[in-house]
């Protein structure tokens, strides 16, 4: 549809968008269940973009300056979480494609506290993933006390999986992608992973356990029913890391949990400066989404493939913003 170009308001900017990443979470507001939602609402939170007006106050940010917007776009700076430094898990945040509108589109609202500025070794449909699937893996990995060698698996292999693949494999873990089928098999290999499991012919669980067991697992399927049973491919004291948001239960066995001190606990996404950090370590690393481009006006069909499971592994949305 059509719509006015509106004014940044104080401490915000315009963003001129190039191209903006398609995320399971988008089901989330296409299908009006993501908590507060409020609707008409332009999903999106994958997005790059040019600077192309700042609204008072904001001087850190200029003109044509290409930037990047995540999921949690800005902090209310006065909750609990955010008086703790942990403002990721502000009560109160600024929701790109939730509270606010998000990056399907040519234009785009943002509050400069939440932008990422984009390196030139990047382009913008291949930054964009970086700034949802790649940002929540990495800071995920990064977060878990982990050390180099350390057996790490990453379940769900698609947008966030490809990416966590890569990542745990370029900071010196040994890397298992775990997957149903075998047409994933190759891919991942090709990503960096060491091992591969196909959950359709082996027991995912027994198959860690046969190898030491795993540090740590990053679950990312939309499937809480295939999440709760890898706790039993879990080391003495190794993590479950839960970053997909199934609407099914997880169910959990007690005794893997007390009997070896392993733990479950989920990682949302995080902060511009972290999404600064993804970037580097994407250009340090040569590592980059593998991407399918259609345009913004293509964005339904786009979003189908992505449910379906048949983008590899990221569909990105690109505006025509992007050649001029
Ligand atoms: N924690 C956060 O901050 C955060 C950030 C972004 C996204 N998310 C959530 O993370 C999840 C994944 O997002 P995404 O963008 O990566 O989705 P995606 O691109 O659709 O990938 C999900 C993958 O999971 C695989 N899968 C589904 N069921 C599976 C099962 N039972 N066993 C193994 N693999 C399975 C699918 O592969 P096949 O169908 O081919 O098997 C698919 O490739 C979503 O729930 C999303 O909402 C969370
Ligand atoms: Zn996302
Ligand atoms: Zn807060």
């Amino acid at each position: 549809m059509e719509r006015p170009i509106s004014e940044p308001g104080p401490g915000q900017v315009r963003i001129r968008v190039e191209a903006c990443g398609i995320c399971h979470s988008d089901a989330a507001t296409v299908t009006g269940t993501y908590p507060g939602l409020t609707l008409p609402r332009v999903p999106g939170h994958e997005v790059v973009g040019r600077v192309d007006a700042l609204g008072s106050g904001v001087s850190r940010w200029k003109i044509g300056q290409r930037v990047g917007v995540g999921l949690i776009a800005g902090e209310d700076g006065t909750c609990e979480p955010c008086r703790r430094g942990d403002s990721v898990n502000c009560q109160n945040p600024v929701v790109s494609g939730v509270t606010v509108d998000g990056g399907y589109a040519e234009m785009m609202i943002a509050e400069a506290r939440g932008l990422a500025s984009i390196p030139d070794e990047l382009s913008s449909a291949e930054a964009a993933p970086l700034l949802c699937a790649g940002i929540t893996t990495y800071n995920a990995l990064r977060n878990a006390g982990l050390r180099g060698g350390d057996l790490v698996a990453v379940q769900g292999i698609g947008g966030l999986g490809h990416l966590g693949i890569q990542f745990a494999r370029h900071m010196g873990f040994h890397t298992v992608a775990i997957g149903r089928g075998s047409d994933k098999e190759k891919l991942a290999k090709d990503l960096g992973a060491h091992v591969y499991i196909d959950t359709a012919v082996g027991d995912a669980a027994a198959l860690l356990q046969s190898m030491g067991g795993a540090r740590a697992v990053l679950a990312t399927a939309p499937s809480g029913d295939s999440m709760g049973s890898l706790v039993s491919g879990l080391a003495v004291r190794g993590k479950l890391i839960v970053l997909g948001v199934p609407r099914d239960q997880i169910h959990l066995n007690a005794s893997p949990l007390v009997f070896g001190g392993r733990s479950v606990y989920g990682s949302l996404t995080g902060t511009a400066i972290d999404q600064e950090d993804t970037l580097a370590f994407s250009v340090l690393e040569d590592i980059r989404p593998m991407i399918e481009t259609a345009p913004l006006e293509q964005a339904a069909d786009a979003y189908a493939r992505m449910m379906q499971g048949k983008a590899r592994f990221r569909m990105v949305l690109v505006t025509k913003n992007l050649k001029s």
